[in-house]
C-alpha cells in the first residue's frame, strides 16, 4: 500500500489554477522526486499536502487514512514533516537548541507531568534525541555554533536535524540543493540516503537534476499544474513531453 496517495488535487488561488487534477503515489522507503519547471505546483502540492492549503478539491491520504483539509499541526502529528525552500533556523540559536525546538513537535507537556515532575525527564528524553540526531546528521561537532554562523551545507542538514528529531515517516524536502557546489551536493545526497535508510519515506522537491537522478528510485512531472509524467527516472529522462517542457520551459 502506498504510504501517500494524492488523488485528482486541484488547488486554485482565485483564477489561476496551481494544481490541476493532479493524482500520484508515493511507496513506503522510496525517494521519490516531484519535478517540474518554475511555477509547476510543486511547492504548492507540498503545502497542501503538509496542511497550510486545504485543497479546491480531490484527496491527500497518508497511510490509508484520509487527511485532506488537516490543520498543519495535525499533520505533523501524523509523522509529515516539511523542510522549508525558505531557511526558517533560528539564527541566533545554537544548532542544540535549534534541534531542541524541534523535539517539542512531538512532546506535549501538559500540566500533569509539570505536577508530577516529569517534565525534567522529557527534557532530558528531548536533549538525549537531540544529541542523537546531530550525531546521524554530523552535527555533532558544531553543537554551539549559532545557526547563523553555519556554512550552507550545514544550515541545510541542520534543518534536516530539526524535521527528523520529530520522529516523522514521511518528509517533504523542497529544494534542499539550491545554491550547492559539487562537494556540498555530494555530502547531502548523502545525508539524504541516511535519512531513508533510516526509515523514512522521502518526497523531493528539487531542480539539480544530478540530484535527483542520482537519488530518486521514481519521478512525477509537473508542468503548468498538471501531471505531465511519471516513472523512473530513466523513463522520465527520455520522455519527450519533458523534455520539451524543460527546453521550451523558463527553466534552463
Ligand atoms: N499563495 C498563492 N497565491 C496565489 N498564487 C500562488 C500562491 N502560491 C503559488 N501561487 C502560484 O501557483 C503557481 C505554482 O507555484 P509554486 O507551487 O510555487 O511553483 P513551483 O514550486 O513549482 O515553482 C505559480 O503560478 C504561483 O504564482
Ligand atoms: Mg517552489
Amino acid at each position: 500500500m502506498a504510504i501517500l496517495e494524492v488523488r485528482n488535487l486541484t488547488k486554485q488561488f482565485g483564477g489561476l489554477t496551481a494544481l490541476n487534477d493532479v493524482s500520484f503515489s508515493v511507496e513506503p522507503g522510496e525517494i521519490h522526486g516531484l519535478i517540474g519547471p518554475n511555477g509547476a505546483g510543486k511547492s504548492t502540492m507540498f503545502k497542501n499536502i503538509a496542511g497550510f492549503y486545504a485543497p479546491t478539491s480531490g484527496e491527500i491520504r497518508f497511510d490509508g487514512r484520509d487527511i485532506t483539509g488537516l490543520k498543519p499541526s495535525r499533520i505533523s502529528h501524523e509523522g509529515i514533516v516539511r523542510t522549508f525552500q525558505e531557511t526558517t533556523l533560528f539564527q541566533e540559536l545554537s544548532v542544540f537548541d535549534n534541534v531542541l525546538v524541534g523535539t517539542h513537535n512531538r512532546s506535549r507537556t501538559d500540566i500533569f507531568s509539570a505536577i508530577l515532575g516529569l517534565d525534567r525527564q522529557k527534557q532530558r528524553e528531548a536533549e538525549d534525541s537531540a544529541i542523537e540526531v546531530m550525531e546521524f546528521m554530523g552535527l555533532a561537532d558544531r553543537r554551539d555554533q549559532l545557526a547563523a554562523e553555519l556554512p550552507l551545507g550545514s544550515q541545510r542538514a541542520l534543518a534536516i536535524a530539526i524535521a527528523l528529531v520529530s520522529k516523522p515517516r514521511l518528509m517533504l524536502m523542497d529544494e534542499p540543493f539550491a545554491g550547492m557546489n559539487p562537494e556540498e551536493t555530494g555530502h547531502m545526497m548523502d545525508l539524504t540516503r541516511r535519512v531513508r535508510e533510516s526509515g523514512v519515506t522521502i518526497v523531493l522537491v528539487e531542480h539539480d537534476m544530478k540530484a535527483v537522478m542520482g537519488l530518486c528510485d521514481r519521478l512525477t512531472v509537473l508542468n503548468f499544474g498538471t501531471l505531465l509524467a511519471r516513472g523512473s527516472p530513466e523513463e522520465v529522462r527520455n520522455n519527450p513531453d519533458v523534455i520539451s517542457a524543460y527546453l521550451g520551459g523558463s527553466h534552463a
